[in-house]
């Protein structure tokens, strides 16, 4: 494994500088639609979004745009999204269609990809060929619930793109998962600057002060192939952690009863973030204190907590999957997929976030959020994107308004002559400088450089 591929962990990497051009260059921004997104896989929808024959979805990524339909029952196609007549664009958004019918002259295809119909086809003489009819294809494959897209057909096998994602977040099933609720907003800001706001931790000090009282911990960051991972490594000022290593876990103080601490937890990461935890662990860290006796250890209320969650959902129809408490220490929390999407996963939820270029403006992005979770076969409620589009409180709960708050202004601040380059934490943003490696690679420009 060389530097490049593999960093991080146990021994810090040598501290670098990212430059600023990815962020704010307008030629840069216009030179990834050459470089980077023709040439990666990227999460086109859910797998559940197009569930019968017909179900399609199209994907936008800058001047391109993608139709991913579900051609047969067990069979997912997708192809660029333009009539083969003179270009028209075929879908918009979601639906369902029988077939694909140009609004222009009436062409149609199959969901195969075969032409069904031209309007006077003798016209062309023998110029016409089902070969050269046929809607053009792109790649397709799904893991983890997602349908994937690539416009390369000489890339590499997704699953061997998002090693080691596969590997080490297989014990979280992330494929059983639902939508719980999905909204985006367009933001102004980088797509990379708003992304790299959510595969960190270390900002979670100073952003969302209010989560220091359930304790302040420092963080371990990997980096391998297309994936950026980090983890909760030690505590800042000796209070104890209990239960999971991951999210769900018993955060106290020393002075704190967590039992307390685990409910007050709970309900304040329910109401000021609406994810990364569930309505069954909320009441089931709410029942610690009639539950366990006063003066229980974290570590026993951690393990109490996820034994009773683990329960409740059981008898609901909700089977976590087993995660061996080895896998779950070295997944983790949250997970950063090159380019544009960042996983932080939990037994029976995710927090999901997905950033695209908003045009060639450097300045702006579509940045969108969404939460996952296991539910009861036949209880997946009905989702759809909900625009919301004031980055406040009021629309996007306390949390994400609070990193969002951060975004805009580091857009601003890369502007500044004040400034020589973002210098990420070699220990515990190691996935923010891999990012800009890999970036770099693809571009073949600006990669990170060692602080001078
Ligand atoms: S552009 Fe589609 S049928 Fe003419
Ligand atoms: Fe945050």
């Amino acid at each position: 494994m060389n530097e490049m591929s593999k960093v991080g962990g146990d021994s810090a990497e040598q501290p670098q500088v990212i430059p600023n051009e990815a962020y704010v260059s307008e030629a840069y921004a216009r030179a990834e639609n050459d470089k980077l997104w023709p040439k990666v896989w990227q999460i086109a929808c859910r797998v559940e979004e197009i569930p019968k024959v017909g179900d399609y979805v199209t994907y936008d990524i800058l001047d391109e745009s993608i139709i991913v339909v579900r051609s047969a029952p067990d069979k997912i196609s997708g192809y660029y999204n333009v009539c083969q007549h003179r270009g028209r664009r075929l879908t918009e958004g979601c639906g369902q269609a029988k077939q694909f019918r140009c609004r222009f002259h009436g062409w149609c295809w199959n969901l195969e990809g075969k032409s069904t119909f031209v309007l006077d086809p003798q016209d062309w003489g023998a110029c016409l060929t089902p070969e050269n009819l046929r809607l053009k294809e792109v790649k397709v494959d799904t893991w983890g619930g997602w349908v994937w897209i690539n416009m390369d057909s000489n890339c590499q096998p997704l699953k061997d793109y998002l090693e080691p994602a596969v590997s080490m977040l297989a014990p979280f099933e992330l494929d059983q998962m639902r939508y719980r609720w999905r909204q985006w907003l367009y933001f102004p800001c980088n797509w990379k600057t708003a992304l790299e706001a959510f595969n960190e931790s270390y900002h979670v000090d100073a952003t969302h002060p209010q989560l220091i009282r359930f304790g302040s911990t420092s963080w371990w960051s990997k980096a391998e192939n297309h994936c950026g991972w980090h983890g909760v490594a030690s505590s800042r000022d000796g209070q104890v952690r209990g239960g999971s290593k991951g999210l769900g876990g018993v955060m106290a103080a020393p002075d704190q009863d967590p039992r307390l601490a685990a409910a007050e937890h709970q309900n304040e990461l329910i109401a000021t973030l609406d994810a990364v935890t569930t309505a069954t662990l909320v009441r089931a860290a709410n029942r610690l204190v009639d539950e366990l006796p006063p003066g229980t250890p974290a570590d026993v209320v951690g393990a109490h907590l996820m034994a009773a969650a683990e329960r409740d959902d059981a008898a609901r129809g909700v089977i976590w999957p087993k995660i061996d408490p080895a896998q779950w220490a070295a997944a983790g929390h949250d997970w950063h997929i090159f380019p544009n999407t960042v996983i932080l996963q939990g037994p029976a939820f995710a927090l999901c976030y997905r950033a695209r270029p908003n045009g060639y403006n450097p300045d702006s992005c579509i940045f969108e959020v969404y939460v996952l979770e296991r539910f009861p076969e036949g209880q997946e409620p009905k989702t759809e994107w909900v625009y919301k589009p004031e980055a406040t409180e009021e629309q996007w709960l306390k949390i994400l308004s609070q990193d969002f708050g951060n975004m805009p202004q580091v857009q601003k601040g890369m502007k500044s002559r004040g400034f020589m380059g973002a210098r990420p934490s070699p220990v515990q943003e190691v996935a923010v400088t891999h990012f800009h490696r890999l970036l770099a690679k693809y571009m073949g420009t600006g990669t990170p450089q060692p602080v001078k």
